[in-house]
Parts: C-alpha cells; sequence; structure tokens
C-alpha cells in the first residue's frame, strides 16, 4: 500500500458520461488495424483512480468507489466531477515541428494568389525561411517558443509530444533545436520525444555540394545527438527538391548505427516507393498522400504506423487528403498528428484534426480518437506508457465536454477540452505563460 505521503497526489474522476479507456480486450500490445481501429473500450458513468502521476484503477463509478486504495483511507483525495463530459487518454501528437520563430506570412499571402508550396520553397520561402531566425535565436528563447506551443497542445487535450528540429540546417543550429526542445520538456509536465530533422532540406550553404550536407548529417549530427541523448528518432523528408531516396537511406542507415529510431515523411506531394526505408523499421512513415496499393499491401503485415496529417492539406488549400480509408481497410495502423509547423500547418489543435480526418478523409470519429491516441503512442513506441487509460499506464487524461464521443471530431474551430492531466498533473491556462 502507499504511504500517507504518497497518497496525498490522489485524484478521482468520476461520473463520466463517456470514459474511453482504449484498452483492447485480448490485451495485444501492438498498433489497432481494421475493426480494431474503431475499439474505444467505452465506459458509462466512468471512473478513474490517479495516484503518483499513474492510473491505479478504471471502471464504473460504482466499481472504483469500491477499490481498496478508496475504502481504505479516502482523506487527501481530489475529486473532479465528469458528468456531462467525455474523458479519454490525451492527444499524442507524434509529428510536429515547433521549434521555429515567426509565421511565414509572405507565404501564406503568395499560396492564396495561387503559387504552390514547391514554387515557393524554389523561390526562397518554404523551410529555408524559417532558417535566419532559429539560427540567430538563443536556445532559451526557441526553448520559450516550443513552451508556448505545448501550453496551446495541452489546453486543446495534447499530453504527449514528438518534437523535431530542422530549421536551423548546420551543426550548431541543429544541436541547439534539440538542446531548446530538451529544455522545453524540463519546463511541461507532458512527455516530449527529441527527432532530429536535420535533413528537412539543404541549406544554401550547401546548395552546389549537398552530399556535402549529407556527410555532416551522418558523421557529425547524428552521432553529436546520440551520444548527448538529444533525440530519440532521426527523421528526413524524402522529396523532390529535399533528400533523395539514396540520401534518405544513408541518413537512416547512420541513425540506426546510432541506436536511434527512425521516421520519415514520404510521399507528401509525389509518390516513392517505401521498400528502400523498410528495411530501417521506421516507427512510423508520415503523410502516405500518395502511398501505393501495393506499398498499402505491405505496410499492412509490419508495425510501422502510417501517420496522416490532414491539418497540412487543409492549409495548402489542396483538394486531396491522405488515403485514410485505403489503409485502415487493408490493415495498416495509421496515426493522427497535427504536424504543427509554420510552412504547412500552424496549428496546435488535435481536435481540428480530428475533424478534417473525419470530414474530408472519412475515418470514423472512433477511428480518428484511436489514431490521436493509441496508434499515436505506437509511432513513438510508447504504448506501454501512453495512449490508453489502463492501471499501471501514466496518467495522461483529457476531459471534454462533450455527452458523446462522437462530438470530439464533430465541433470545431472552437476548444471543447475542458482540463487536461499530464502525468497526473492538471494543466491550467495561465501556466506556462498562457
Ligand atoms: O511536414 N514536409 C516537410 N516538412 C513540413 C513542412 C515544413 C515547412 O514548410 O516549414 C511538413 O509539411
Ligand atoms: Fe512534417
Amino acid at each position: 500500500m502507499p504511504s500517507d505521503s504518497q497518497r496525498s497526489s490522489a485524484t478521482l474522476l468520476t461520473h463520466a458520461a463517456q470514459l474511453l479507456t482504449l484498452r483492447y480486450p485480448s490485451g495485444d500490445t501492438g498498433p489497432r488495424r481494421g475493426a480494431q481501429t474503431r475499439e474505444l473500450g467505452l465506459i458509462e458513468d466512468g471512473a478513474l483512480l490517479i495516484a503518483d502521476g499513474k492510473i491505479v484503477t478504471v471502471g464504473t463509478t460504482g466499481e472504483v468507489a469500491k477499490h481498496e486504495f478508496l475504502t481504505a483511507a479516502p482523506a487527501h483525495i481530489e475529486e473532479i466531477d465528469c458528468s456531462g463530459k467525455v474523458v479519454l487518454p490525451g492527444f499524442v501528437d507524434s509529428h510536429t515541428h515547433p521549434v521555429f520563430t515567426a509565421p511565414r506570412l509572405m507565404d501564406f499571402e503568395k499560396r492564396i494568389s495561387g503559387a504552390s508550396y514547391e514554387a515557393i520553397a524554389e523561390a526562397g520561402g518554404g523551410i529555408r525561411a524559417s532558417l535566419r531566425g532559429v539560427r540567430d535565436a538563443r536556445t532559451e528563447e526557441l526553448a520559450e517558443h516550443i513552451v508556448s506551443g505545448l501550453g496551446e497542445m495541452a489546453a486543446y487535450g495534447t499530453t504527449t509530444v514528438e518534437c523535431k528540429s530542422g530549421y536551423g540546417l548546420n551543426f550548431a543550429a541543429e544541436m541547439k533545436s534539440l538542446e531548446a526542445i530538451r529544455e522545453a520538456s524540463h519546463q511541461c509536465p507532458g512527455y516530449v520525444a527529441a527527432t532530429l530533422m536535420a535533413a528537412h532540406v539543404v541549406p544554401p550553404e550547401h546548395r552546389e555540394n549537398p552530399e556535402e550536407y549529407v556527410r555532416i548529417i551522418c558523421a557529425d549530427m547524428i552521432p553529436t545527438a546520440a551520444k548527448l541523448k538529444l533525440a530519440s528518432f532521426v527523421d528526413v523528408f524524402v522529396e523532390r527538391g529535399a533528400f533523395t531516396m539514396e540520401q534518405s537511406q544513408r541518413i537512416l542507415r547512420s541513425a540506426v548505427e546510432h541506436n536511434l529510431g527512425v521516421r520519415a515523411h514520404v510521399c507528401q506531394l509525389t509518390p516513392a516507393k517505401l521498400a528502400p526505408l523498410l528495411q530501417f523499421h521506421p516507427a512510423s512513415l508520415d503523410h502516405m498522400d500518395f502511398v501505393s496499393d501495393e506499398d498499402a499491401a505491405l505496410l499492412a503485415r509490419l508495425d510501422t504506423i502510417a501517420t496522416l496529417l490532414p491539418a497540412a492539406n487543409y492549409f495548402l488549400g489542396l483538394d486531396k487528403f491522405p488515403p485514410a480509408r485505403k489503409l485502415i481497410d487493408v490493415g495498416v495502423a495509421v496515426a493522427l498528428a497535427t504536424d504543427y509547423n509554420p510552412g504547412t500547418s500552424p496549428t496546435t489543435s488535435m481536435p481540428f484534426v480530428l475533424s478534417a480526418a473525419c470530414t474530408h478523409m472519412k475515418m470514423s470519429p472512433a477511428e480518428a480518437i484511436v489514431a490521436a491516441t493509441y496508434n499515436g503512442a505506437c509511432a513513438l513506441r510508447l504504448q506501454g506508457r501512453k495512449g490508453s487509460i489502463e492501471p499501471g499506464k501514466d496518467a495522461d487524461i483529457a476531459i471534454f465536454e462533450a455527452e458523446d464521443y462522437r462530438e470530439l471530431a464533430y465541433w470545431f474551430g472552437v476548444n471543447r477540452c475542458r482540463q487536461t492531466l499530464l502525468n497526473g498533473i492538471a494543466y491550467s491556462q495561465g501556466a506556462n505563460g498562457h
């Protein structure tokens, strides 16, 4: 039994109209695919007990009231009445680029006037337009910006966030970006997974010799990030105008050699074959707008997650969205994330992503919720701790003003998240400068 001092941090949530556990009955710990993507483990009049940042027990309000923790020592327990609320695991935003300093308003206006993302990048806008701000900023300034983004995310129900570097694009600025992510993670109660994405685009100083930049990534940046434990993953933008498949393979091979996980942006603007990437066992392949039927069938046999980012399609004004139906129906495990970044997806809102996924990708609200929580955790290989409400897991919880889970994807452009618990700690507006 816990001691009295440990008991003081206990929290009891009761009477949730719907509590979504996302617990899978068979106890299977792999990613959810096919019909599993619709299983929410829903409990009506749900309750949940938290102590020391972990979930102790979950069930109906009546069942949880009988738990020995409560019957033995009812004192020191903060109760949150969740009547009229939907309670679910906090969102896992498994793909974000928060290390930037300013919005790209010129790009925004150019695109409104008809220029494409690629044309804007070729004319000096795009990712390279964010470079100067990051290179000039101090680590603390970058960290402050990241903390502000993480605070917004928490306000929308997100408790775990993957954060990529990728706007520094030289050794010093990429390492500074990763240090800023680490600094920000120390200031926030949620979980942050850091990713080195020096392979975002080739910086201007290496434009004539991209091979030299790839060499620096493999020989200097990846070994240093691994040695200093500044990143868990390495990401690469495999695309026309960014990195070739061959360069990407070299980068991911170096990552694997240094025991870092790998992931890639692929098939965002043009089709690509996935096999050359799959040999590195990527945790996720992201965007996937142009994935082929054959590669979808291949992915269905693997634990690699297809992370779909519909907010980017929305913001770029595209007619086409990632092919969620095709992927889910053949058995690919799908996650949803914001892709928060200044060029293609300036949003921190996972509820907006759910809305876009349902309306434009024909995912059901249940599928969108599984993709934004449990499968997002799988995309970060964190499903042992995150992504579902089960005893022993981290107490990452979002509480929404709703009687029915479908409302999470129904209301858009408004924030109905009323409270977020990150490792059992309540996020409150006003903390972290909000
Ligand atoms: O995921 N595709 C590459 N990276 C980002 C865009 C970054 C930017 O334009 O600043 C994305 O969409
Ligand atoms: Fe991205």
